[in-house]
């Protein structure tokens, strides 16, 4: 049918009204017209699209008009999305800004673009010839999912840009949230309709954005705040973030209010401490503030470590602290017996999720804290660490109405009955070794984990239901299970029963460090179980070794060499051994100590300070060691090099005075990557 003019141009100007008021409603709350008047604009439109057939992707008449998906499709990023370094204090943040100068050789000031961090998902929107053609996903960075009927759904997001220009692709990367009202009020709504209560913005907004079908989604009062360009074809852009900031803005992205632009660290902190100090009024959930050098050039020069970019630091803000009551404690019986005091909650929100148990460690802390069931306490949680009790706070007429408790080590095990005892000064174990069943659900869990015996599928809750069913009861009886015992279990299927008789095959084919350390012999962790097996080289010479040549090994003291020899006198645990070598566990015997001349890092000593965010410290270590380096606990004039992790004080400190070569987290890992490749 043809169109006439007349109605083309009152569709396409209904589209750039409805899209207007959109943003004005949902990006900036600071909608022009009434809700029905915006709602006689949507209905106008549709009509007309309905009877001249003018349906159209673009049209924001067909946010929410997608089917839901049979599954997420994979996406590649042309540019890979990367995570930023982070600090936490203010010295880290100068030791920034002089890394910064230092590459850039120069002493002027830098000008950064200041962010708040938002506490959401991290997205990709390509807009191709100005119309939104796919929004991703992060994933790991390098490949994430399709989200773009999801994305469809979110009114602040356009579907077209204004002006829409030809041959031009662009992609915009962001944080995709749920603002505090919005939480809220889903809540309410959820609570009156007898629904399900969502613990945070943050998982609220990661669950809607996958969801399958759209509908679904649309119903989560999602929003964006743009923070970066990726990809760029057909467009020339401005030299710095803050006015690719202000273009974007006019495109019609919705960019983050709170933004601004500083002139050297000192004003960065200002801002950083100006931002945290008005966190609580802010309307959406931020753990932090992102400093990015403002001009593109710089960028281009400084480039990106594997994980990072040089440029840019995100400035995390202190641990939420809280208070609550301590209900109960509990006592968790570990892998070697190990008694842990767990203390139960009234749960409580802090650093965003909910809290309602934590482990109190030993009872050293317990009489540390002074703390006794009924207490009131505060409790703190900084990003996504355990969250911790820090102190009792003293009676001030509103403490718990719960009677107060002292709180006692158990005479004997909470699960086995053996009896409990002392052993140095602060811990305490059960003596029921393999009768208990705790002892024995944790050591396989320790076996099937990923650093051990990498048995995939084979979880936690899987074990656990396993031993408490008598199915298996020790490490060896993991080699017996059949797909139809696990079929049997409630809530698995044959498919999944499969992949893990599968996994637990394919676990077969291990290496002697991996089983040493899955043998989970006293204090002896990843770092220590590689040193073992690069030195002895095969199995058979650690378990013949005496002390003495125990303590040849670098890592390995007289208390460890000890726990080395107790395991392996134990004819139990040989017996253990030789039954998983009949299951099939087999490994690459390894050429002992003298190839190490030929590894990179040979006659190096490194040192780790500070906190490793992109991986944990024993993976680090396992690393260096593995690459022929020594890793010291202390900074002096034999160290090769320092990595200093966010949070490094006084090492760094040495390693500069020494004029020691020190490597960010970033660089350690290009460093890695660059040698094992
Ligand atoms: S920039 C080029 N800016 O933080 C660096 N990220 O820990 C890419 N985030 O994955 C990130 N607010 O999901 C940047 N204003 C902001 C941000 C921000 C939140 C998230 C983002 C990223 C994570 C890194």
């Amino acid at each position: 049918m043809a169109v006439p003019e007349k109605i083309l141009r009152e569709v396409d100007a209904l589209r750039q009204q409805i899209e207007h008021h959109n943003r004005l409603y949902h990006s900036q709350d600071a909608p022009e017209i009434p809700d029905a008047d915006f709602d006689s604009l949507l209905r106008r439109l549709e009509e007309l699209e309905t009877h001249y057939q003018l349906l159209d992707e673009a049209s924001p008449s067909q946010r929410v008009g997608g089917e839901a998906i049979a599954g997420f499709t994979q996406v590649r990023h042309e540019i890979a999305m990367l995570s930023l370094s982070k600090v936490f204090d203010e010295a880290d943040l100068h030791s920034f800004e002089s890394r910064l100068k230092k590459r850039l050789e120069t002493e002027s000031a830098i000008q950064y673009s200041c962010e708040p961090k938002v506490d959401g998902i991290a997205v990709s929107l390509l807009y191709r010839d100005g119309v939104l053609e796919r929004a991703a996903t992060r994933g790991d960075g390098v490949t994430g999912e399709d989200i773009t009927h999801n994305v469809r759904t979110i009114s602040s997001i356009p579907l077209q840009l204004v002006p829409k220009k030809k041959n031009t692709v662009v992609e915009i990367r962001g944080e995709i949230f749920l603002d505090k009202d919005g939480f809220k009020k889903l809540n309410e709504t959820s609570e009156k309709e007898g629904g399900k209560i969502f613990v945070n913005p943050r998982n609220t907004a990661a669950g809607a954005i996958r969801q399958l079908d759209p509908k679904r989604a649309a119903k989560i009062p999602l929003k964006m705040y743009c923070y970066s360009v990726g990809l760029v074809e057909g467009i020339e852009l401005p030299k710095t973030l803050s006015e690719i900031f202000t273009l974007i803005e006019k495109w019609g992205l919705p960019v983050n209010p709170d933004r601004s632009v500083e002139n050297g660290i000192d004003a960065c902190l200002k801002y950083c401490l100006a931002l945290l100090e008005k966190r609580n009024d802010l309307s959406y959930e931020i753990d932090g503030a992102v400093l990015k050098v403002d001009d593109s050039e710089l960028q281009q020069q400084l480039g990106n470590n594997a994980r990072s970019p040089r440029w840019a630091m995100a400035y995390k803000f202190p641990a939420e602290e809280k208070s609550t009551t301590v209900l109960d404690v509990e006592f968790q019986v570990g892998r070697t017996g190990t008694i842990t005091p767990v203390a139960r909650l009234e749960p409580v929100f802090v650093g965003g999720v909910t809290v309602s148990n934590t482990t109190l460690h030993n009872m050293d802390e317990i009489e540390r804290l002074g703390l006794k069931i009924g207490n009131r306490v505060i409790v703190r949680r900084a990003g996504d660490v355990i969250p911790k009790v820090v102190k009792v706070i003293p009676d001030d007429g509103i403490e718990s109405k719960l009677e107060k408790r002292a709180i006692l080590i158990p005479k004997t095990c909470p699960a086995c009955g053996s009896a409990v005892e002392k052993d140095g000064e602060v811990l305490y174990r059960c003596s029921g070794g393999i009768i208990c069943p705790a002892q024995r659900k944790e050591s396989i869990k320790h076996f099937a984990s990923r650093s051990a015996m990498d048995i995939e599928g084979l979880g936690n809750k899987l074990i656990e239901l396993l031993v408490d069913k008598e199915i298996i009861s020790s490490v060896a009886d993991i080699y017996t299970l059949t797909v139809e015992q696990l079929a049997s279990l409630e809530r698995m299927g044959e498919k999944s029963a499969t992949n893990i008789v599968s996994a637990i095959e394919k676990s077969k084919q291990t290496t002697l460090p991996r089983f040493l350390f899955a043998l989970g012999i006293r204090e002896v962790g990843e770092a220590t179980a590689l040193q073992l097996a690069t030195h002895f080289g095969i199995l058979e010479s650690i378990i013949a070794a005496d002390l003495e040549s125990l303590v040849q090994v670098s890592d390995v003291g007289p208390i460890m060499a000890e726990h080395i020899q107790v395991f392996f006198r134990n004819e139990d645990n040989i017996g253990l051994i030789k039954l998983l070598q009949g299951c099939g566990v087999t490994w690459p015997s390894i050429e002992p100590g003298h190839d190490d001349s030929a590894k990179p890092l040979q006659g190096e000593t490194y040192v780790l300070t500070g906190s490793l965010e992109q991986m944990p410290r024993s993976e680090a270590k396992a690393k260096l060691i593995a690459l022929g380096a020594k890793v010291a606990g202390s900074v002096s004039k034999n160290t090769s090099c320092v990595v200093a992790g966010p949070g490094a004080g006084s090492k760094l400190l040495k390693a500069e005075e020494l004029g020691i070569k020190t490597l960010d987290e970033g660089e350690f890992i290009a460093l890695l990557d660059d040698l094992s490749s």
